[in-house]
């Protein structure tokens, strides 16, 4: 199952509402974006996609049996949910491991260990930050706690001027430095 076919997938299968729909769709981009630009190896950039694509695959369900979304229960039943789902897809089997992995995780971020599961992470932080119009106090507390990779957070000083005010910029921006103005 590529990347393409798992979001195709998703969409039809996952019983999400527009905005999960829009959300995991924005998290994917972003992850796929940042981790080309950070350089990922082929392996890494693949289990982070994956990963975003079926990062909040519990959400609909949860929603339907708690009527809310908690980030613990999400992580614990959301690993499940994601192998269930790459079932019989061919992705090797320790693809699949890692896959599941940072779904159980995309909430927990002690100990983040690998340029998947931090990027994840940046670009759930991203996608939700500006959905929930957070104040610009609560999204620089989450830059300066969450983002790590140079491009994480050139896009997040993009996306929210003002962030990071009076930080040098370390020119660390991944390989899409040079294109970037
Ligand atoms: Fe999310």
């Amino acid at each position: 199952m590529t990347v393409s076919e798992a979001i195709v997938k998703l969409l039809l299968t996952g019983g999400g509402t527009p905005h999960d729909d829009e959300h995991f769709m924005k998290v994917w981009g972003y992850a796929h974006a940042i981790g080309m630009s950070e350089g990922l190896t082929e392996s890494e950039q693949l289990a982070l996609e994956y990963a975003a694509v079926v990062h909040d695959i519990a959400c609909p369900s949860l929603r339907k049996e708690t009527g809310k979304c908690d980030a613990r229960m999400q992580e614990e039943r959301g690993g499940a949910m994601a192998r269930e789902f790459f079932r019989g897809s061919g992705l090797p089997p320790d693809l699949t491991d890692r896959i599941v992995f940072l779904v159980s995780h995309h909430h927990t971020y002690e100990g983040v260990e690998g340029q998947d599961w931090r990027i994840l992470i940046e670009a759930d932080c991203i996608a939700n930050a500006v959905e929930q119009s957070l104040p610009l106090s609560s999204v620089s507390e989450m830059y300066v706690r969450h983002f790590r990779t140079g491009t994480g957070r050139a896009v997040m000083r993009a996306v929210f001027p003002g962030l990071g005010e009076g930080e040098p910029d370390s020119g660390q921006q991944g390989l899409f430095a040079p294109i970037l103005p």
